[in-house]
């Protein structure tokens, strides 16, 4: 079932090439790292007199879908915040059917990800997460750590704050241990002690639900970001709205707080 969704073979890969040309996507200019707030998966169940958890299972479409469009189009990065570490605070049935979707993920779908080159890594607290998803986590990253074509970095029991914290603690002891000086501390130095060290930082941010929210997200990370928000919600974001997304953020500007050349002149 996961191998039809997630498998990538030559004539997939040339439809969604040829898809994203038609809608007028530039194949030269994609974003490098693309990483998405998965909202709405609750709302969606709700709409439809479904528990919760049925919002989060059809999420997991979204997911295959997103993760297979992104590796066809060949984007390096994708980062999913699949789990935040104000999520625990969930009641425990959901905590426990979320931990169970991502168990099954997981393991089904580590050899469709090592088929199609695609590195699993992930950011965040792992060692919250229960002893059977740590170690389903630890054998999908071993078994696709050789995959080169795309990295797939799914944020789980993650928290922007708390990264950033825990990088200022493991930098402090550094400088205790005179290890480091405290001169040498810049933004190149604090971002390798971030979980996110040795990844680019997001070009587009995607927010499903219609929030206008970074939800505690990669915080250091997406300081020049391009946000796209769609006011649909995650078990029904598909290819279109990626398409959207990408397109909308081609046709924005990035100055990175510079100015223009054409516009120095006053
Ligand atoms: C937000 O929707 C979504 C989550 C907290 C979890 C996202 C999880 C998945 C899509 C499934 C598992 C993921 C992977 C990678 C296997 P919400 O529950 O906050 O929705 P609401 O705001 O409508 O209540």
């Amino acid at each position: 079932m996961s191998i039809e969704v997630i498998q990538t073979t030559t004539e997939t890969q040339e439809a969604t090439l040829e898809e994203a040309r038609a809608r007028g996507v530039d194949l030269h200019r994609l974003p490098r790292h693309i990483a998405v707030i998965m909202d709405g998966n609750g709302r969606w169940a709700k709409a439809r007199g479904m528990p919760r958890i049925e919002g989060h299972r059809n999420g997991i479409k979204s997911v295959r879908e997103t993760v297979r469009t992104c590796r066809e189009l060949e984007i390096p990065y994708l980062t999913l915040y699949a789990f935040s570490v104000e999520n625990w605070s969930r009641p425990r049935l959901e905590v426990e059917a979320l931990m169970r979707l991502l168990h099954t993920f997981l393991l089904s779908e580590i050899r469709e990800m090592r088929d199609n080159g695609i590195r699993l890594h992930s950011i965040g607290r792992t060692n919250d997460l229960p002893a059977g998803v740590r170690s389903a986590l630890d054998q999908a990253q071993a078994e696709t750590a050789e995959c080169k074509t795309m990295q797939l970095n799914l944020a789980l029991s993650y928290g922007g704050r708390t990264e950033i914290v825990s990088a200022a603690r493991r930098i402090a002891e550094e400088v205790r241990n005179g290890r480091i000086s405290t001169e040498e501390i810049d933004e190149a130095l604090f971002s390798s002690y971030l979980t996110t060290a040795g990844i680019p930082d997001p070009d587009l941010l995607i927010r499903t639900s219609g929030e206008f929210r970074v939800s505690n997200f990669l915080l250091w990370e997406i300081a020049y970001t391009e946000i796209w928000i769609t006011p649909v919600f995650w078990p029904d974001f598909r290819k279109e709205q990626l398409f959207s997304a990408i397109l909308d953020f081609q046709r924005r500007e990035r100055r990175f707080g510079r100015v223009i050349e054409a516009d120095v002149g006053l």
